[in-house]
């Protein structure tokens, strides 16, 4: 009998042991978690949702303490991000590496908990576009920030990581196997690899399909994602019918060639953004972010590393604040809108049905500042009211391709004052573009095209002077008007 008992509860164990081992040897999926929204949720509302999505890991790209805060206690693991401008201080000063460690790390893993896992010194320090500005800074503020966390204790439960862009690494060929680092850093990186293996520390790389999409009107759409490709590159047998296991194993290469062909890795932004371009929708993204997931889930890798990955989403929410220098699709990237809404349906792997959007979220009164139906399109002061709305706001929405680049001129108008009047909480004062806005109670949005609303935030109430910058603006160009 107690045998039967012993047998039976082992059959139930064994299972159940199994599971545990799967769960965590196939890594929970990781989202990054930026903060650059005009109105972004609460803190304690977004780690309810991460918690609700069964997501147990996030990146930030900076030591938010109010976010720490919130996550103390939640059980997520962190990443947390040093932003590049303070790499020259932590570069030469082991004091400001100590002291950053110390009010960013120290305090927050003593303080009641919050599971920090990571350090990421820089971020994407080697982009091109950067012209080597932080090349000289990023080595020894990662040699910095190791010594602080060894001198704090902490060392063998934080490591330290820099996340790269892939433009780090390049082929010669369309074959990962023809992979190294880029020319101009091929030094520096191998002194950061080898750092990074000296000190069981992971490599970060950030792996976007979009852009190659983005920047060669000739790559061929379906081999960006995960599905569909018909004629796969042929590596030495080795077949790649994305490029992302493409872009992945030629990182795998350049780092075997270097001689650190076991370094781990993270991938850590992986994503598609839903507007702003003609490549950037809800259904694109879907395609992209589910076959990653759903291998993801399934612990396949790429075929030089076939077993399970580490990686994070790009991203949780879209930020409405971000700079659309790289395009206007930077402001899409969320897995939720601004809001939190869930924007398509996505398995992670964690839940049966589907992303669980916030909850408990405010919004603003149910009314729009609209283009007065009355106005005269001639209006000399359209052009530059739409003009300021625009740079005030956000109007990364518009433009052929996107969700409302469909509107007529009068509705683009329309959505640029909007714009406008929601990112500044809705003041009267920011709906007076002379003789031009009106607001309204009716709903303009049409189809897909959404006439945003804005969330309340805690700081609404503090940004009041924004009708007078728009008062004093509107009076400049109509004296400037009058002179000339
Ligand atoms: C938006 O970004 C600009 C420039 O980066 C910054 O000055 C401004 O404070 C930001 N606004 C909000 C509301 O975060
Ligand atoms: C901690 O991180 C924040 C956010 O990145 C930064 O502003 C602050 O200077 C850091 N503290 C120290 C002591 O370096
Ligand atoms: C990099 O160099 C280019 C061309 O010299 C310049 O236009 C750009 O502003 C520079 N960028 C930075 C971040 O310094
Ligand atoms: C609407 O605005 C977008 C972006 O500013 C522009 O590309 C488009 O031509 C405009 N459409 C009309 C009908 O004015």
């Amino acid at each position: 009998m107690e045998l039967m008992e012993a047998v039976k509860f082992s059959r139930l164990l064994v299972p159940l042991l199994f599971t545990v081992l799967i769960a965590d040897s196939v890594n929970g999926i990781g989202v990054n978690w930026g903060t650059q929204a005009t109105h972004p949720l609460p803190a304690s509302t977004v780690v309810k949702m991460l918690k609700d999505n069964g997501i147990q890991k996030v990146k930030l790209f900076d030591a938010d303490a109010t976010i720490l805060d919130a996550l103390k206690k939640s059980g997520i693991q962190v990443m947390v991000g040093i932003p590049n401008d303070m790499l020259y201080t932590l570069a030469n000063s082991v004091e400001a590496a100590e002291k950053w460690v110390s009010k960013n790390v120290s305090t927050h893993v003593s303080s009641g908990g919050v599971d920090i896992r990571y350090v990421a010194v820089g971020n994407e320090p080697f982009l091109s576009t950067y012209n080597g500005t932080f090349q000289a800074t990023t080595l020894p503020a990662l040699q910095n920030i190791q010594s602080a966390l060894i001198k704090s204790g902490l060392s063998s439960q934080v490591k330290v990581t820099v996340p790269l862009n892939a433009d780090v690494y390049q082929s010669s060929s369309d074959k990962p196997s023809d992979g190294n680092f880029r020319s101009d850093i091929h030094d520096l990186m191998l002194q950061i690899v080898k750092f990074l293996s000296d000190n069981g520390a992971p490599f970060t790389v950030n792996i976007y399909p979009f852009i190659s999409l983005y920047n060669d009107p000739s790559f061929p759409v379906d081999y960006a994602f995960f599905n569909g490709y018909q004629t796969p590159i042929n590596d030495n047998g080795r077949q790649y019918e994305n490029v992302f296991d493409a872009n992945y194993d030629t990182l795998v290469w350049a780092l075997q060639k270097n001689g650190f062909g076991n370094l781990p890795i993270i991938v850590g932004e992986i994503g598609w953004p839903t507007d702003g371009d003609k490549n950037a929708n809800n259904q694109y993204a879907q395609r992209f972010n589910q076959g990653f997931m759903s291998r993801y889930i399934a612990g396949r890798g790429t075929p030089m590393r076939p077993g399970p990955m580490d990686a994070y989403l790009f991203s949780l929410i879209d930020e409405d604040n971000k700079s659309i220098q790289p395009g206007n699709f930077e402001r899409h990237w969320g897995l939720f809108y601004y809001d939190g809404t869930p924007k398509y349906q996505l398995n992670l792997g964690t839940r049966s049905n589907g992303l669980v959007g916030a909850s408990g979220v405010h919004y603003l009164a149910k009314k729009w500042c609209i283009l007065n139906p009355s106005a005269n399109l001639n209006n000399d002061q359209v052009a530059p009211s739409v003009d300021y709305a625009c740079q005030n706001a956000d109007c990364t929405s518009l433009g052929y391709g996107t969700s409302c680049g469909n509107l007529d001129a009068r509705g683009n108008i329309s959505y640029a004052f909007n714009s406008y009047f929601q990112v500044n909480d809705q003041i009267d004062s920011a709906c007076k573009f002379p003789g031009l806005s009106v607001v309204t109670d009716r709903d303009p949005s049409t189809g897909d095209c959404k006439f945003k609303i804005m969330i309340q935030t805690d700081s609404a109430r503090l940004r009041k002077p924004v009708g007078l910058l728009l008062f004093a603006f509107l009076f400049f160009t109509i004296l400037y008007n009058l002179r000339f």
